[in-house]
């Protein structure tokens, strides 16, 4: 392997450069080619990676097991009250500890001071499956899709974030655009825009990468042209469900529904989201929201999540095959 990233931490998209990012991207793609001809060469074997889920988790979860177990690794899955640390156990002493059983570990939780924490002490590569500042392991799968529905080079994307632009898929996905260089448009009302420090830190890389960044709290405005349209939920994890009724109020003119997706002008548009949705009745949440508020679907209807615009399912298994990426980048073997 001439390209080296062997034992760098992933803890947040800036964490690697563009040409790290693209390699990446490039081997994940070449990873999920090999899974589906049956011809994909272990390169894990022997190596341990312990998974800390202090949040509730399917698709990252999932990815880093199947990731590697398909690769050779074995991992070790501590839930959300099953480990010590946090409670007994201090985060800079269970990253001691693991540091010196695994080769590696992914963390999932709150702060992101937490991940940066476990990665100084840990001695091993920490990667971040999602804080509330960032989530950088969902960035490489986004990337990943809408390349494969559009191979062009990075500067011809054109995207729209509209919702919650203060959370992690917000903040991600508005630097992910800058750092490749893209024309990002992220659609919220002012409450919920990112705040004044992540975005100087985005038109910084904006600049430098020659990107186009609008904020706008227009989302017909933010779509016009797009190839793409993200969404994520209106309330994360970790936040109070007082949180609905606001939310509820400040994001419904952003649903991404068919009026939105027409407005794009773009008859090819896709959608997309991290998942998972409230799309539907399907869930206990759903259907405590619908009889709170009466709202069948939230940041998504059912019409365009169903459509064939919708490659969420597509971006939900390229998790796997990016997340392979980065496990093999940072701890195969050559
Ligand atoms: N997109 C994502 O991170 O999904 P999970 O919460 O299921 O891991
Ligand atoms: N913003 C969401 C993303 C879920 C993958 C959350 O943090 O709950």
């Amino acid at each position: 392997m001439s390209f080296n990233l062997k034992n760098r931490s992933f803890l947040k998209l800036l964490d690697f450069s563009k040409r790290d990012l693209t390699y990446i991207l490039d081997l994940a793609r070449d990873l999920k080619r090999a899974k589906y001809a049956g011809t994909e060469v272990q390169k894990l074997r022997g190596k341990n990676i312990a998974l800390i889920f202090e949040k509730a988790s399917t698709r990252t979860r999932c990815a880093f097991e199947v990731a590697a177990y398909d690769q050779g690794a074995n991992v070790t899955y501590l839930d959300p009250v099953g480990s010590h640390m946090g409670k007994k156990e201090s985060v800079k002493d269970t990253a001691r500890v693991l540091g010196r059983m695994y080769d590696a570990i992914e963390y999932r939780g709150a702060g992101q001071e937490i991940v940066q924490e476990l990665a100084e002490y840990a001695g091993v590569p920490v990667f971040n499956g999602l804080t509330d500042e960032f989530h950088p392991t969902q960035m490489c799968a986004d990337l990943m899709t809408m390349r494969e529905f559009m191979p062009q080079p990075w500067h011809s994307f054109k995207y729209a974030f509209v919702g919650d632009a203060r959370a992690n898929m917000g903040h991600s996905l508005m630097i992910a655009g800058c750092l490749m260089g893209m024309d990002v448009r992220i659609a919220a009302p002012r409450e919920l825009w990112p705040s004044e420090e992540m975005l100087e830190f985005a038109r910084q890389l904006e600049k430098k990468n020659m990107g186009t960044l609008t904020l706008t709290e227009d989302p017909y405005e933010a779509v016009k042209g797009v190839q793409f349209i993200h969404t994520d939920v209106w309330v994360s994890m970790g936040e109070s469900a007082e949180t609905w009724k606001e939310r509820i109020e400040l994001l419904t003119p952003y649903q991404v529904n068919a009026k939105l997706m027409k407005a794009s002008g773009n008859p090819r548009v896709r959608f997309m989201h991290c998942l998972p949705a409230f799309h539907n009745l399907e869930t206990e949440v759903g259907r405590d929201i619908f009889e709170k508020f009466g709202m069948d679907a939230l940041e998504v209807t059912e019409e365009v999540f169903e459509s064939d615009a919708g490659i969420q399912f597509e971006q939900a298994e390229n998790r796997v095959h990016s997340i392979k990426a980065l496990l093999v980048a940072t701890l195969g073997s050559q």
